[in-house]
């Protein structure tokens, strides 16, 4: 296990060593790799550190007000571009493809303003599972060997590669960054794509991100899951009044772990789960029909594609 006092100021040493007085651009989502990341270069280099966020609007309600928010010490830069993702996306229902129409789209937009800023280093907030499982080919974590191959960096800097996500949240803490980073469970790079199956459409979307933001709300503080979401797995029949009505088949998934590379689902009390299928059913009226997904890591992955 790392040992925080010791990886902070090592790591902090070795970006001012890398970067000397260079310019420094890292790619902030706002997940605990990136942020620890950020902080620890701005801690090396100050404001020759500069974030870029980028809103695919395939964030979490509510997520880049946060950002802006946890962040302003940073002097952040925000690029609102959800209509570029949106039509990367049409017409493509394959998870692989999936990402890589998002990532590509993130490293277009990412070049746009990282040309704006002319910065010599770029730094990554790769873990060793997006390492294993991209060298593996379980799946292409667009983190990873996406931006350093079409972008002219002096240098790719990768303060965490080594660590386990378990470590990565230590070293949050120690960094003292807010709780709801330190805490946040991970969030993947290509968003609420895939925890939509098949084609990613506005509606789904916004079905999706507000199903996210129930299950949160419901479990998270209550049973402190290693990750939980909602995903939506297709359309189904129901009935509205004693009309039948297609609508949207919502899974919700919440899991234990240690490092995301195997996963328990958790046994919830039946009570949580009639209140989830409830609230999603009536808040969310385009969906039919909630499942709770009881499978485990392997034979199944976490996310749903
Ligand atoms: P799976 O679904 O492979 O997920 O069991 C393991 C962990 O990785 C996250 N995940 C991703 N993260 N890009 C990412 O940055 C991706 O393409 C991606 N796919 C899955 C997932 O949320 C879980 O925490």
């Amino acid at each position: 296990m790392v040992k925080p006092e010791k990886f902070i100021p090592e790591a902090i040493e070795k970006i001012s060593k890398e970067i000397k007085d260079g310019r420094a651009i890292i790619a902030l989502s706002g997940g605990v790799d990136s942020s620890v990341c950020a902080e620890l270069a701005y801690r090396a280099i100050g404001d020759r550190l500069q974030p870029i966020y980028i809103d695919t609007g395939l964030m979490r309600k509510g997520e880049t007000e946060r950002i802006r928010h946890i962040f302003s010490h940073m002097n952040l830069d925000i690029v609102y571009a959800k209509d570029k993702f949106l039509a990367a996306l049409k017409g493509i229902t394959d998870p692989e493809e999936k990402r890589k129409a998002i990532g590509e789209t993130f490293i277009r937009v990412f070049e746009k303003e990282a040309r704006k800023l002319a910065a010599e280093y770029l730094i990554q907030g790769t873990i060793y599972p997006d390492r294993i499982e991209s060298e593996g080919g379980i799946k292409s974590h667009h983190n990873v060997g996406g931006l350093p191959s079409v972008m002219d960096f002096k240098q790719i800097v990768e303060p965490i590669a080594d660590l386990y996500k378990d470590e990565v949240r230590e070293i949050a803490w120690a960094l003292q960054l807010p709780d709801e980073i330190c805490e946040r469970m991970p969030f993947p790079g290509p968003g609420l794509a895939v925890r939509v199956l098949g084609e990613v459409t506005e509606e789904k979307l916004e079905v999706v991100r507000e199903a996210n933001f129930i299950v949160e709300e419901e479990l998270l503080d209550r049973f402190c899951p290693w990750q939980t979401f909602a995903a939506i797995l297709g359309k189904g029949t129901g009935v509205k009044g004693d009309i039948r009505a297609y609508g949207w088949i919502v899974a919700v998934r919440a899991v234990g772990s240690r490092d995301g590379m195997t996963a328990e689902a958790l046994e919830l009390p039946w009570d949580v789960l009639k209140k989830l299928e409830a609230r999603i059913t009536s808040e969310i009226p385009k969906v039919a029909r909630v499942v709770y997904d009881i499978t485990p890591k392997p034979p199944a992955t976490i996310e749903f594609e």
